[in-house]
């Protein structure tokens, strides 16, 4: 049987490239997409999404969700990352024909995992205010969800900080609240951080490879994803970083990541909001703000070569 997955993303370049990659991928069954400001305003992701859906046939709905984080004020879309419309300013067409779920994305989440106990993975790739919204509302979904596994957080492993500030992630530090709920809740979770991502890098030639032989998916992505080479070839790091297809990645297969278990709790001000902090049970602390959260796991370790193969291999396929 397939896997069920409900995608939760702000699309975005490395959004669309997990997303393509998890509807090409004959193991998984990709049952609901949910949207979430974040890479850009919740008008354009979501159009973006709807966009995707149509073009490559992909069947699953597609719910609208949270515009704006829990507490905080929003901050500005990244448009030197993903372009002004967050897919690379590539011409996207005016989607209105093309209708969404009538349910705001939380009640789609609640009503999705309340159909299917104990079948669906949530793989989160924006900032995880839908999440949030959904456990206010329907605490027992934490029962009812098979693991939700998040592109999110920094947690310092291998010299692997921040990139908003020295210690946030973007999916983290734009909705803190929401994150740290997620984290705090009963439901197994998993995350996927700059730690590993870090490791898996797209290169020119990857691109071009894409382009070539990937059909229609191949030379979207690639033309996507050239704004975005761009700002990485900023920082000389040699490609740009495979964010959230990793994550995408280890719903499919966790054996080609490591992690460490332990409560994870986020900081939500001052000048470290959006820190991710994983508590080592090993070590004796006095009582602290991590007792009564539950164990999380956290990827310290990841196999990149195969995991970018896994990705590209199903992209050219
Ligand atoms: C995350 O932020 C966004 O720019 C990407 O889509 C990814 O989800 C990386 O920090
Ligand atoms: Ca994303």
């Amino acid at each position: 049987m397939r896997k069920k997955i409900l995608f939760d993303t702000d699309p975005g370049v490395d959004d669309a490239a997990a997303l393509l990659f998890l509807q090409k991928h004959p193991d998984i069954e990709l049952v609901g997409i949910t949207t979430v400001f974040g890479n850009s305003d919740i008008d354009r992701v979501t159009r973006n999404a709807l966009y995707l859906k149509e073009r490559f046939g992909v069947t699953a709905p597609v719910a609208r969700g949270a515009a704006a984080p829990l507490v905080r004020q929003p901050g500005p879309a990244p448009v030197m990352v993903h372009g002004e419309n967050g897919l690379g300013d590539v011409s996207v067409p005016d989607m209105e024909a093309i209708a969404t779920d009538p349910r705001p994305a939380w009640q789609f989440i609640i009503d999705m995992l309340r159909q299917n106990p104990g079948e669906i993975t949530i793989v989160a790739v924006g900032r995880m205010t839908n999440l949030a919204l959904a456990l206010a509302e329907a605490p027992d979904i934490v029962d009812l969800v098979r693991e939700v596994v998040i592109m999110g957080g920094a947690f310092a492993v291998s010299g692997h900080n921040g990139n908003v500030t020295p210690v946030a992630e973007a999916n983290i530090i734009g909705d803190p609240h929401a994150a740290d709920i997620v984290f705090s809740a009963r439901w197994p979770v998993v995350a996927v951080g700059l730690d590993v991502t870090r490791q898996v890098l797209v290169t020119t030639q990857d691109l071009e490879l894409l382009a070539r032989k990937g059909g229609e998916t191949g030379r979207l992505l690639a033309d996507i994803s050239e704004g975005y080479m761009r700002f990485y070839d900023r920082f000389g790091a040699g490609g740009f970083y495979l964010h959230d297809a990793s994550a995408a990645a280890l719903a499919i297969d966790r054996s080609l990541f490591g992690m460490r278990a332990g409560p994870v709790r986020v900081v939500t001000n001052g000048i470290a909001a959006g820190q991710t902090i994983q508590r080592d049970n090993s070590l004796p602390y006095p009582p602290n703000a991590w007792d009564g959260a539950p164990d999380q796991e956290v990827c310290v370790a990841i196999d990149a070569a195969r995991v970018k193969a896994l990705v590209m291999d199903t992209l050219l396929g």
